[in-house]
């Protein structure tokens, strides 16, 4: 008697607990590659600043509301842009490099070496504290090379590297922490935009080489975003009203035409059997701000949560109040999409067209046979 409709109660506790699972934790997909590697800023930043002394930290509420983990050290209310790649692509998002568990078997899906206010140049960022540069970054996959070399054959070793996949998340820092910050870093005053785009690129060239020389074969390289249209950026008053910054846009077209003639130049048998591919960030986020309504988002212009104009004057505080509808806005903080945001770029990239994602978009990236 007791048990009467028992059955029942436990479907529904199955369907919901099964609901809750694939929205924590994104769609299961069949694995597509051996391992993900994560190299860039605090985009894709999956904790590595919480062991690092460092001022761009997000290891506090409300970071991570909306993640089943909640803060981890993340800047989004959930899941980053590699998270949600990750789940397209099958590979659980890899763990911290400077996370002393992530050790042993814990590499072998790959490992995020990501750093908030790290980027291309050694000095971006420095007012910050610590972080792991392009440069750190590189050193760091190398460690964990050193640590795979003893777990597999090399024969195995080349095979499970040319199957995995190097996602390289840079450039913002060195325009929002360095190029357009005159007070504390020169380097306006020495290089033009195109020089300062150069600059960039050859720094990013020679460590692209450096990993194709380490075994690695299939990158993913996204540009940088409309940096003019962050709440930041739009709280410096620069801009006309209701519109973006776009005196900082335009500097960032160097910086991304340059990325993708990079690309042709790696793909044009400098490199061969690897498989180097732009991802066109500046064109998808775009396309979320002018017509954001498509993709189901209200607010573009304000932080979901921040302070004072735009709520991007301060971004967001320990225990500060968030907004509701987080869904709707593209913005979580000052600098930072939300997840919501983040799942348009992660899915235009998996697949998307070449005007997305070029020569090929993530998931061609993933089938190919080098
Ligand atoms: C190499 O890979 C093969 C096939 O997956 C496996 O059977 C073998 O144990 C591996 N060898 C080493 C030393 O890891």
């Amino acid at each position: 008697m007791v048990n009467k409709g028992g059955h029942r109660w436990w479907f529904v506790v199955v369907v919901v607990a099964a609901l809750w699972w694939t929205n924590v934790v994104g769609q299961q997909q069949p694995r597509q590659a051996s391992a993900i590697w994560v190299m860039g800023d605090s985009l894709v930043d999956n904790g590595n600043n919480n062991f690092l002394r460092s001022m761009a930290k997000a290891n506090y509420y409300p970071y991570g509301i909306d993640y089943y983990r909640g803060p981890t050290g993340r800047f989004c209310n959930a899941r980053t842009f590699s998270d949600i790649l990750g789940d397209w692509l099958g590979v659980a998002a890899p763990p911290p490099f400077s996370d002393p568990t992530t050790a042993g078997n814990r590499i072998l899906g790959g490992v995020n070496y990501a750093s908030a206010a790290g980027g291309i140049l050694e000095e971006s960022g420095q007012h910050y504290g610590e972080r792991y540069t392009l440069n750190q970054q590189v050193v760091n996959f190398e460690t964990t090379l050193g640590q795979l070399r003893n777990m597999m054959s090399a024969t195995n070793l080349t095979q499970f590297l040319s199957n995995s996949i190097m996602v390289m998340i840079f450039g913002s820092n060195d325009y929002i922490n360095n190029y357009l910050m005159p007070n504390l870093y020169a380097t306006s005053r020495f290089y033009n935009p195109e020089a300062f785009a150069n600059l960039l690129l050859n720094h990013l060239a020679r460590q692209l080489h450096a990993l194709y020389g380490l075994g690695l074969r299939k990158f993913f390289l996204p540009g940088v975003g409309p940096l003019g249209c962050i709440p930041n950026q739009l709280a410096t008053g620069q801009g006309a009203p209701g519109r973006c910054v776009d005196s900082v846009n335009q500097m960032l077209g160097p910086y991304n035409e340059g990325l993708k003639r990079l690309v042709d130049q790696f793909n044009g048998g400098s490199h061969p059997g690897a498989m180097f591919v732009y991802g066109n960030t500046y064109g998808a986020f775009g396309d979320i701000l002018n017509t954001p309504a498509r993709y189901g988002f209200v607010v573009r212009d304000r932080a979901c949560c921040g302070v004072g104009r735009n709520q991007g004057q301060i971004t967001c505080l320990p225990l500060a109040t968030p907004c509701f509808n987080r869904n709707q806005y593209v913005f979580w903080d000052a600098f930072h999409p939300t997840q919501a945001a983040n799942a348009v770029l992660a899915q235009r990239a998996y697949s998307g067209p070449p005007t997305d994602c070029y020569p090929i978009n993530v998931q061609q990236l993933a089938q190919l046979k080098l």
